[in-house]
């Protein structure tokens, strides 16, 4: 069995010195495991130190937030993936609902990112999710399966085989009203049978779940076994919190 992810997504908190003490604090205390990942995701000026606090560790790594698709030129503010490879991050988020919605970032979009962040050699962590009246329209499937496609889009199967989807319903993130384990496994497996329909490699895809995970939630959402990791905004700012959720399967 691949080792439970756990993910956390500073967005925009902790510079290089609150990071590193956060690093810090939460490696000395969740010690290395077979069956664990830790990835940090800290705002890209975070990065090296983040990267540096890490590299002891087999069991963790850090990523970027964010990237942009183009190689290098004249983009006056952003990071690309190999830039960001250079500062250490061996990871990268790709499709945060926060991109998607608040800053307008296409589904087109997506996959020029999932495919620069594989050409750099990054991990690449595909996020989806369908927005509330989305759900209440009875369109979560059609959703978060177009996101999916467009994001996977030109990738063969064994290339597919090394992204990771996050599930993170926007409804959710943020707000303290988490999906229930049995509503995430139930876009988990609908996203899983589409991954084993359209690559070979797909069924060995890992799964995370994200949007308003905490210490108390964590444990439930982790008993479902469709659930192969969390990804953590503001339950991942505070030490204490975070060491619970990282011990939570
Ligand atoms: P949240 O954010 O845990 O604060 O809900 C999750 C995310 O945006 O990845």
């Amino acid at each position: 069995m691949s080792p439970t992810i756990f993910a956390a997504n500073w967005k925009m908190h902790l510079g290089p010195a609150a990071g590193r003490d956060l690093v810090r604090a939460v490696l000395s205390r969740v010690r290395p495991a077979e069956g664990r990942t830790l990835l940090f995701f800290p705002p890209a000026v975070s990065l090296p130190v983040v990267a540096s606090e890490v590299a002891g560790r087999k069991d963790a790594a850090a990523g970027i937030q964010n990237l942009y698709f183009e190689p290098k030129g004249a983009f006056t503010g952003e990071v690309s993936a190999s830039l960001a490879a250079e500062a250490g991050a061996t990871w990268a988020l790709v499709g945060h609902s926060e991109r998607r919605h608040r800053f307008g970032e296409t589904a087109a979009d997506t996959g020029k990112k999932v495919r620069a962040a594989l050409t750099a050699n990054l991990g690449a962590m595909l996020c989806v999710g369908e927005l509330l009246e989305e759900r209440q329209g009875g369109r979560t499937e059609a959703v978060v399966l177009r996101q999916l496609a467009a994001g996977l889009e030109g990738l063969d199967a064994a290339t597919v085989a090394r992204v990771v989807v996050a599930y993170e319903p926007v409804w959710a993130i943020g707000t303290g009203v988490n999906a229930t384990p049995a509503d995430a496994a139930a876009v988990h497996r609908v996203i899983r049978a589409w991954l084993r329909d359209h690559t070979p490699a797909g069924s060995r895809a890992r799964i995370l779940y994200g949007g308003s995970v905490n210490a108390k939630n964590a444990a439930e959402l982790l008993a479902e076994p469709e659930l192969d990791g969390v990804l953590v905004g503001g339950a991942s700012l505070d030490a204490d919190g975070w060491v619970t959720i990282c011990q939570a399967r």
